[in-house]
């Protein structure tokens, strides 16, 4: 079992969901897009596009693997077009009533062997595996953001997920080029346990008064060596993504350390979402971003 993926279906064309896709086509295999409506795969799409382009104008990928990955996605407005895939990979937002619709509606459509994971941030494999008709062929895959250019992925098992689907998703991930570590299921598993309550905290240190965006971001920066500040990363992530993950810390560990800051709540019932809703911590309305306290 461990190398019969063949034709990886992909649920959610967002920035994640985008990101696999791209990975995908140009590691060789088929691909299967999905969202909710034909313009948001077309989004998807000329995002997978542009991406790629620019890795051909920096020399990484030639002109010819680009046009070869583009024409093995096919976008997929139904979920049966999904049928004929080995591998379905669900991408979309992270909410869990969303993802367990998705496997309810997925699984009769699917190929009795076909395996499932989730791109989940943070929300249990063991119970989105038991939503599905297969919790021994569920397996979490936590790629991280951007998709191309970051290496770790987070193989997470559910309590039911046995070896040969643990083993088909190493090789899975080995054939992407990308490095994959084990995670238990617990909640937001471990890049997220550890980095989330860092941002949350930064937005508190906001929230106080401590520093404005700019000093809280050059701080992090040039103090503790991050290649980005944790506001400018918190908008880059999406601060719905950001306030999901803290909430499922919070019941999840029932500890009150990771409380979402109240700033962090405000801000997503604003809408203000950061980059992908052009306001967040940041204004990207401009040619810079303009910090907005
Ligand atoms: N943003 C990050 O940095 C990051 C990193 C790792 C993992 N993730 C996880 O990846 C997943 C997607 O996050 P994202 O940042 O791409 O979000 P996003 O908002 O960019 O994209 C989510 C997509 O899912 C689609 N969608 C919603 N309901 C759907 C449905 N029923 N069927 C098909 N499509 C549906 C939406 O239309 C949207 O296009 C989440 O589980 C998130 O936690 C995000």
């Amino acid at each position: 079992m461990s190398d019969t993926i063949r034709k990886v279906g992909v649920i959610g064309a967002g920035q994640m969901g985008n990101g696999i896709a791209h990975v995908c086509a140009l590691a060789g295999y088929d691909v299967a897009l999905n969202d909710l409506s034909e313009e948001r795969i077309h989004a998807g799409l000329a995002t997978i596009n542009g991406n790629i382009a620019r890795q051909v104008s920096k020399g990484l990928v030639s002109e010819e693997a680009r046009k070869e990955a583009l024409a093995r996605i096919v976008p997929a407005t139904t979920l049966e077009a999904l049928a004929d895939c080995d591998f379905v990979i669900e991408a979309a937002t992270e909410n869990e009533e969303v993802k367990r619709k998705i496997f309810t509606a997925l699984c009769p459509v699917l190929k009795p062997e076909a395996m499932l994971g989730t791109n989940t941030s943070s929300i249990s494999i063991t119970r989105l595996a038991a939503a599905t008709d297969r919790p021994e062929r569920f397996i979490g895959v936590h790629f991280m953001n951007p998709v191309p250019l970051m290496q770790l992925v987070e193989i997470i098992r559910g309590i039911a997920t046995e070896d040969p689907t643990y083993e088909a998703t190493k090789t899975f991930i080995a054939k992407l080029g990308k490095t994959a570590t084990l995670a238990e299921d617990f909640p937001a598993f471990i890049v997220n346990r550890i980095l989330l309550p860092m941002i949350n905290e930064a937005i508190y240190t906001l929230y106080e008064g401590v520093g404005s965006v700019e000093s809280i971001d050059t701080a992090m920066r040039l103090g503790a060596n991050h290649p980005m500040g944790p506001l400018q990363l918190a908008d880059f992530i999406g601060l719905d993504t950001c306030l999901s993950i803290m909430q499922v810390l919070y019941e999840g560990l029932a500890d009150s350390k990771y409380r979402p800051c109240p700033l962090l709540v405000k801000y997503v019932e604003a809408g203000w979402l950061g980059r992908k809703t052009k306001r967040g911590f940041y204004d990207y309305r401009g040619d810079k971003p303009v910090p907005t306290r």
